[in-house]
C-alpha cells in the first residue's frame, strides 16, 4: 500500500492561522505589533527566495516585517553593526540572518551577536544550551520544531519510539536530537544519529520507526534503507536540472519518493512537507519573542 502523505502545506496553514489570531489578540490588548527583521547578504537566488517567502508569510499574519539586503562584499564589522542596530531597535522582536554567509564573515560570531531573546532562528549558543538542558524560555530552531509539530499533529508522536536522524548539522540534526530526547510533548524518543561517516548506514536507517533525513543529497535514501511501515520525514530541498520545467529545474528531497512511498507507512513530500512548517515556526517564534519582550535591548 502507498504511504500516507503528511502535508506540511496544510498543517502550516493551520499554524499560520493560529499565529494570526494570536497577533490579532495582542493588537486588541493594546500591545505593539510583533516585528521581524530578516538580513540577506549577497545574491544567492535560493536564499533570496527563502527570505522573501519568510517576509511575505510574516506580513500575512500581521507581523511587521523588514528585509535588509546587504552586498556580498560586506565586511564582518559592518554586518555586526547592522545586527547591533537591530538588537537596539524597539520595533524589532525577531532577527534572522539568512545562512550561508560569505567567507569573510565569521558566521559563529554573527550568530552570537544577535540578542538571545531576538534570536528567532534559535542558533545563539544561549538558546542551543537552553534547548539541550531543557530550560524554558528558549527559542527553538524552526525546522526541527516544525518537524516535531508535523509528527505530533499527524498522529506519529515520537514518544517511546526509535527515531533515526540522518544528518548532524547545527540547523537541523543537532537541535532535532535535542528535541527528540527532551521530556514531554514531541520528545521522550529513543534516538540514533547517523551521518556521512556512519558505517553500514542502511543497517542503521532500517532501525528507525521514524526516519528523519537532512543530508542535502537528492534521492539519497532509497527503499532498501527504510524499515517497512516507518514514518519518513524528508528535510532535503535540492534543485535538479529539468529542461521540461519552466525554470529549468525542479525541487526534490533527500529521499527517493517513488521507491520509499511503497515501503513507508507515512512520509512528507518535497516540496510541501517540512519547508512550509519551517516558515510557520518562524512566525510562531517571532510572536514568542515579542511576548518575552527584549524590545530595545542594548539601545
Ligand atoms: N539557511 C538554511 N536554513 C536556514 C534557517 O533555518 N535559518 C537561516 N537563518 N538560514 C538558513
Amino acid at each position: 500500500m502507498a504511504a500516507e502523505i503528511i502535508s506540511g502545506t496544510e498543517m502550516a496553514r493551520t499554524i499560520r492561522a493560529e499565529v494570526g489570531e494570536e497577533v490579532a489578540r495582542m493588537k486588541e490588548g493594546g500591545a505593539r505589533v510583533p516585528g521581524l527583521a530578516t538580513v540577506l547578504v549577497g545574491e544567492d537566488p535560493a536564499s533570496r527566495a527563502y527570505v522573501s517567502m519568510k517576509n511575505r508569510a510574516a506580513e500575512e499574519v500581521g507581523i511587521l516585517s523588514r528585509q535588509i539586503d546587504l552586498p556580498a562584499s560586506i565586511s564582518h564589522e559592518e554586518l555586526l553593526g547592522w545586527v547591533e542596530g537591530l538588537n537596539a531597535d524597539p520595533e524589532v522582536d525577531g532577527i534572522l540572518v539568512q545562512l550561508p554567509l560569505p567567507e569573510q564573515v565569521m558566521e559563529a560570531q554573527i550568530l552570537e551577536s544577535i540578542h538571545p531573546y531576538k534570536d528567532v532562528d534559535g542558533f545563539h549558543p544561549v538558546n542551543v544550551g537552553r534547548l539541550l538542558s531543557g530550560t524554558p524560555d528558549v527559542l527553538i530552531p524552526c525546522t526541527p520544531q516544525g518537524i516535531i509539530e508535523l509528527l505530533v499533529r499527524s498522529g506519529h508522536d515520537p514518544s517511546g519510539r526509535h527515531v533515526v536522524m540522518v544528518g548532524r548539522s547545527n540547523i537541523v540534526g543537532k537541535p532535532m536530537i535535542s528535541l527528540l530526547l527532551g521530556r514531554g510533548r514531541g520528545g521522550d524518543a529513543t534516538v540514533t544519529v547517523a551521518h556521512s561517516r556512519t558505517r553500514d548506514l542502511a543497517e542503521v536507517t532500517r532501525m528507525g520507526e521514524i526516519l528523519i533525513v537532512a543530508v542535502g543529497r537528492p534521492g539519497f535514501v532509497t527503499a532498501e534503507m527504510v524499515r517497512p511501515g516507518a514514518v519518513v520525514i524528508d528535510v532535503g530541498v535540492n534543485r535538479v536540472d529539468d529542461p521540461s520545467s519552466e525554470k529549468g529545474y525542479r525541487l526534490v528531497g533527500d529521499v527517493d519518493f517513488e521507491g520509499v512511498s511503497r515501503v513507508a507507512s507515512a512520509m512528507t513530500p518535497v516540496p510541501g512537507g517540512v519547508g512550509p512548517m519551517t516558515i510557520a515556526m518562524l512566525l510562531s517564534n517571532t510572536v514568542s519573542a515579542a511576548k518575552t519582550g527584549a524590545g530595545g535591548f542594548g539601545g
